[in-house]
């Protein structure tokens, strides 16, 4: 039996791809315990995702701080508090401090709906469309202190067709975004991957693909 990983969630918006996280976890797949929600934004509809599922929610609003780096010792302060070993960044809409990163490092992962190295930062979807990219898509990775650098852990893509808006590609990404990020936190949980350098490895041999992680 293994002992579940405290993870908090991090968003600031519509909460989709905790919901998936909800999801897998109350479906015994993922063995994690998942000890708080915590938004910048008390109006994030994520936090009444939570709240539905009986999971505690904090809001640190970042108006309240004079820099970044007092917002972020305060989110510190409220993981430790519920003892939390893996943060997951999914829909967080504020730029972490080095100083952050630097104390979650090895502990933090991120959402990004596009095939980092291509289009990161804000409305990656409209940056694929206007390029004209033919095949889009979206990452999970460590947190680095750049903004989506870090080293990758998983991506899956998806066709990017004549007529498709930005609407139309963020419905189709978000799709995959809630196989790839339960699956990446699975991983995590149960030691599946480590981090060398850029490259994200499995010790192992039977570390379960997207389709027999989801068939279970
Ligand atoms: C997702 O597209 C995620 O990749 C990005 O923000 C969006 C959050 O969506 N970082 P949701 O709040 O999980 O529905």
């Amino acid at each position: 039996m293994i002992t579940p990983l405290p993870v908090a969630v991090l968003v600031s918006g519509h909460g989709t791809n905790l919901q998936a996280i909800i999801n897998e976890r109350e479906a015994g797949k993922l063995p994690i315990a998942i000890k708080v929600v915590i938004s910048n934004d008390s109006s994030a509809y994520a936090l009444k995702r939570a709240e539905q599922h009986g999971i505690p929610t904090h809001c640190i609003s970042h108006k309240k701080f004079d820099s970044r780096e007092a917002f972020d010792s305060e989110i510190t302060k409220a993981l430790e508090s519920f003892g939390v070993e893996l943060v997951v960044l999914a829909g967080f809409n504020r730029i972490l401090s080095s100083h952050f990163v630097k104390h979650w490092k090895f502990r933090l992962i991120n959402i990004h709906p596009s095939l980092v190295p291509a289009f990161p930062g804000l409305h990656a979807q409209r940056q694929a469309i206007e390029y004209g990219v033919k095949i889009a898509g979206c990452s999970v990775f460590f947190v680095d202190e750049g903004v989506d650098t870090g080293p990758i852990i998983i991506q899956s893509a998806v066709p990017v067709f004549p007529d498709d808006t930005e609407d139309t590609l963020t419905a189709r990404i978000l799709e995959q975004e809630h196989l790839i990020l339960p699956l990446a936190i699975y991983w995590i949980a149960t030691d599946q991957i480590y981090q060398n350098g850029r490259h994200v490895i499995s010790p192992k041999s039977d570390v379960p693909l997207m389709r027999d992680y989801h068939d279970r």
